[in-house]
């Protein structure tokens, strides 16, 4: 029996606007997306902006300590809530001042009680669903999304037991690239390990043994793929590690689909990327780099600067190509690599990755965007 081989993704899909379009008010909308650290606002009416699919939103910490996002407009005429971050005790709007509590409730506004039949009670800003990952937040504008529980089964409880100090972290830096790719291009070279051996002299030479480098796709069912190698030997490493903790010996990382990803390095090093779409050939990818209370470290931030270095740079050139190249007209959609037995030199990621990517553009309505219904 004669079986055709898979071929990536049709070149429109990272160069076309309509396409982007699409993305923008389909799944970029309707998915999981990181806003922030939650140590970024510890206090009462702390708060920062930031854009999603290009909407400008706010997370602030209200007076029971809950953190909510809402979108940052004024329920009057529309003006701007807030801009970067910083401390309120009320949410007052530039233009008219009308003042909201920080449940986004309307508490008054100038001479409103001389109109008949206004009812400030009606009037509060309008949520986002938000959810609290190990002090990462991130949002869906999608009210009817499911829990991110449900979109990646397992990964919480799986990250806690690589990182202990997970509670306790915050940010020490993230180190802002900008890409001109599409942020697929970006996502798919993050999310294969075929490119590696001749890209980054750090895979061979470095403490990973990259025969036993593999990524599961769907792993545990959800829109994950996991990363997993073994450490060539310890004594390579850069930095010291303390082996009696459990994982300390191991590399894995959580991708979660469509723009974030868990890595947790030897010692139990957390680190993160993610990514925003800025339009069909641009996007912009952070590397963060995190420590016990975002305390300084030597060790962090020489890891981090020889990432930057190496790896990221390595992968800059490699996903500015591609998108050049998607724009030739000299260019069909060649077959993936899918090795069945998968493992470092198999695109077995991008097949997964790219048929969630088509389905969300081609199939909007189908699961994991029909209410209700997860895959
Ligand atoms: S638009 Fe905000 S008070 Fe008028
Ligand atoms: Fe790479």
């Amino acid at each position: 029996m004669s079986t055709t081989p898979l071929r990536s993704l049709d070149a429109r899909y990272y160069t076309d606007p309509d396409v982007f379009q699409q993305e923008v008010t389909g799944l970029l909308s309707r998915t999981w997306q990181f806003a922030g650290h939650v140590s970024q606002i510890p206090n009462i009416g702390d708060y920062f902006t930031f854009d999603i699919a290009g909407e400008s939103l706010f997370a602030i910490r209200g007076r029971d300590e809950k953190i909510r996002v809402f979108f940052n407009v004024c329920q009057h005429r529309a003006h701007e809530l807030v801009e970067g971050a910083g401390n309120t005790r009320l949410v007052v709007c530039p233009y008219h001042a009308w003042t909201y509590e920080l449940t986004g409730r309307l508490r008054s506004g100038p001479n409103i009680k001389s109109v008949p039949g206004f009812d400030r009670s009606d009037i509060c800003l309008s949520e986002v669903r938000s959810e609290d990952f190990h002090g990462f937040l991130f949002v869906n504008l999608d009210p009817e999304a499911a829990p991110m529980d449900d979109w990646f089964p397992g990964v919480r409880d799986e990250i806690a037991a690589f990182v202990p100090n997970l509670a306790t972290l915050a940010p020490l830096e993230w180190i802002e690239i900008p890409e001109s790719c599409n942020w697929k291009v970006s996502v798919e070279n993050y999310s294969e390990c075929y490119h590696c051996p001749i890209n980054h002299a750090t895979f061979a030479e470095g403490v990973v043994r990259p025969e036993t480098y593999d990524i599961q796709p769907d792993y545990q069912g959800g829109y994950v793929l996991r990363h997993t190698t073994e450490c060539q030997s310890m004594e390579k490493m850069t930095y010291p590690v303390d082996l009696s903790v459990p994982n300390a010996d191991r590399y894995q990382s959580w991708f979660l689909w469509p723009m974030f990803s868990f890595q947790c390095y030897p010692g139990n090093i957390l680190n993160t990327y993610h990514w925003r779409a800025n339009g069909a050939a641009d996007c912009t990818v952070w590397r963060g780099w995190y420590t016990d209370r975002g305390e300084d470290s030597d060790i962090i931030r020489t890891l981090a600067k020889q990432d930057l270095e190496t790896t990221v740079a390595e992968d800059i050139s490699l996903v500015e190509s591609v998108q050049r190249g998607l724009r030739s007209r000299g260019y069909r959609p060649g077959p993936l690599v899918v090795d069945p037995a998968c493992g470092v030199s198999s695109e077995h990621s991008i097949a997964a990755l790219q048929k969630w990517m088509r389905e969300a553009v081609d199939h909007p309505n189908r699961p994991p965007f029909n209410t209700g219904q997860q895959k």
